[in-house]
């Protein structure tokens, strides 16, 4: 058994991990603010880490401003990193974005997110990092966030995506709990590539949601104008076996 703490542990794929863990016989703490434990203020994060060996972070911001999101991945970052440290902590396991490597980036949120890959990297701490594609999930998020940048219909970037269930994301992490650090990063994604026209289209529909979905060339993805490949994984990405389809139903 060993003892592991899951840093966003009452988010979405948070609460996977932490099921996931426990029924392998781990003893577990959810560790984020509605437990007590807030990575940018460092409140309840020393005793969070105490006796843990490995600390899956799946934490995330409650904004997309670009500003706030910086701000919050590099405190929180440096806030955990730092705690690791003085606990003694063995493997940093953290859940990145397929695309934050790109240089230049011109997504903010994966801006930052890239920091704080590179805030871990310089950390002395033994780490994985596990970049996903957008989550089954987050496809109606997606075509809510483009249905609030003002027009009538819902107009998202016109390119391709290979979204991955959550449940895949969190079999993943939960097994590197078990693994020792790689030092590195990989990727991970769904077995389909789509149009994100149509998986946000799907998304929305199986929520009774019929708006059409148009593919605009100039429509921008969480505020940046991306090319039409830049959010899809590289070849030596592990592939999922959970079908979007399969998901819907
Ligand atoms: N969405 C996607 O398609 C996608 C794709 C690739 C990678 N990712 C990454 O996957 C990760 C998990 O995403 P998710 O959808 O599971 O997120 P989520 O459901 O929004 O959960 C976020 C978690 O972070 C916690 N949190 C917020 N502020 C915090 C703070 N100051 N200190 C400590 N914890 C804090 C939240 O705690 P409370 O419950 O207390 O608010 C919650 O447990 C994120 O790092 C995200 O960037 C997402």
């Amino acid at each position: 058994m060993t003892r592991i703490t899951v840093v966003g542990g009452t988010g979405l794929i948070g609460r996977k991990v932490t099921a996931l863990l426990r029924t392998a016989g781990h003893e577990v703490r959810a560790a984020s603010p509605s437990t007590g434990v807030d990575l940018v203020t460092g409140a309840g994060v020393d005793d969070a880490l105490a006796g843990s060996s490995v600390v899956i972070d799946v934490s995330k911001p409650r904004t997309y401003d670009p500003d706030e999101v910086w701000r919050h991945i590099d405190l929180a970052t440096r806030t955990l990193v730092a705690a690791e440290t003085r606990a003694g902590v063995l493997h940093h396991v953290a859940l990145s974005a397929v695309g934050t490597e790109r240089d230049p980036q011109p997504i903010p949120f994966y801006r930052a997110k890239a920091h704080g890959e590179a805030i871990l990297r310089g950390s002395g701490v033994p780490f994985s990092i596990v970049r996903a594609t957008q989550f089954f999930e987050f496809g109606a998020q997606i075509g809510a966030q483009a249905r609030a940048a003002g027009t009538d219909d819902v107009r998202v970037a016109d390119a391709e995506v290979q979204p991955i269930a959550g449940d895949d994301v969190a079999v993943q992490l939960a097994g590197l709990a078990d693994e020792a650090p790689s030092g590195g990063a990989s990727e991970i994604a769904g077995p389909e590539v789509m149009a994100l026209a149509d998986f946000v289209s799907r998304c929305l529909a199986a929520i009774g949601d019929d708006q059409p979905v148009i593919a605009d060339p100039r429509a921008l993805y969480f505020g940046a104008a991306i090319e039409r490949d830049e959010l899809l994984p590289g070849e030596n990405a592990r592939i999922a076996p959970t079908r979007l389809s399969d998901w819907l139903t």
